[in-house]
């Protein structure tokens, strides 16, 4: 059995596990980025790294960050992996997975469509009817990129002046705004890690101001879900199509809200109040997926 682990750093904490929980269940490991990758047309082989042939020396491909990219690196690389679905290769997560994911207007979409509870969010590129959702919101909302990941450039505006500034500046950039009403959590939220049919592990994360991502500084606390939040957890990463995923999930006046699904979760901060190993949990899925 021989795994492609497609990732820009193979020396990352969560790429290291990951290796070491392949080798230890007796796989072979073959780590790349996109910049190793040719891909060919009216040639064999289709894909390649050095002179392995992607398509017949793989039996899975696991996607770990993609990564930021120009329009065209992010097209051509999603567009190369969903060649070599097509072609037969198990990609996890699917291509078209990680395309929903990660835009966060097409996520919130889809969950709302399978009866998900979603924060209000209005996404336009018209400064006019943002100011309009702005006030609607009660002049207290959350100016996300969507296209982002570890809370950046997400901004909390509740003043009318900075709002409208905001927007501006953003389109002027060419940004989408994507606005969505403010949630009053208590500086903290439950990230949910889904492995297939199951919740591999969950914390809650407390920060000191509203963003808890982490990668800010939040602190991972244990917390063991309820049924039903599993059960939430693992419907919304099935109706993006993603077999791993990490679900933040907010409270919303004691109602669970879906905040976004991340398609190339990583879980350092969840390890350390998980006693079983995420690592071991995404490698024996993997083996069972590709076999
Ligand atoms: N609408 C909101 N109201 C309150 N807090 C929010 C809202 N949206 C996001 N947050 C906070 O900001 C963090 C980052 O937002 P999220 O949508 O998960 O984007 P990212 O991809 O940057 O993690 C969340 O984990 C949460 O703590
Ligand atoms: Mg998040």
């Amino acid at each position: 059995m021989r795994i492609g682990l497609l990732t820009r750093n193979r020396n990352a904490w969560c790429s290291q596990q990951l290796i070491k929980s392949f080798k230890n269940r007796g796989a072979n490991i073959a780590c790349f980025s996109f910049g190793d990758i040719v891909a060919r047309v009216g040639l064999k082989p289709i894909a390649s790294v050095g002179n392995i042939d992607l398509l017949t020396e793989l039996d899975a491909i696991l996607v770990r960050p993609i990564g930021r990219g120009s329009l065209e690196e992010i097209i051509f690389r999603l567009n190369l992996l969903q060649k070599l679905a097509r072609s037969g290769l198990t990609v996890i997560n699917s291509p078209s997975s990680i395309e929903k994911a990660a835009d966060k207007y097409n996520t919130l979409a889809i969950l709302s469509e399978h009866d998900i509870n979603v924060p209000r969010t209005v996404v336009t590129e018209n400064v006019a009817r943002a100011m309009d959702a702005f006030k609607e919101f009660g002049e207290d909302v959350v100016v996300k990129p969507i296209f982002g990941s570890r809370g950046i450039g997400a901004a909390r505006v509740s003043n009318y002046d900075v709002a409208e500034r905001v927007f501006r500046t953003l389109r002027f950039q060419r940004q989408i705004l994507y606005i969505q009403e403010y949630i009053w959590h208590g500086t903290s939220d439950i990230r949910a890690f889904v492995v297939g049919d199951n919740v591999a592990g969950a914390m809650r994360r407390v920060a000191d101001s509203w963003k808890t991502n982490i990668s800010k500084g939040a602190k991972a606390l244990p917390i063991s879900l309820s049924q039903d939040l599993e059960k939430l957890a693992v419907k919304a990463a099935k109706a993006i199509g993603c077999e791993i995923a990490g679900v933040d999930l907010i409270d919303e006046g004691g109602k669970p809200a879906v905040l976004e699904i991340n398609s190339q979760p990583g879980w350092r901060g969840l390890q350390t109040v998980t006693d079983k190993s995420i690592s071991d949990t995404i490698a024996d899925y993997v083996i069972s997926r590709a076999s």
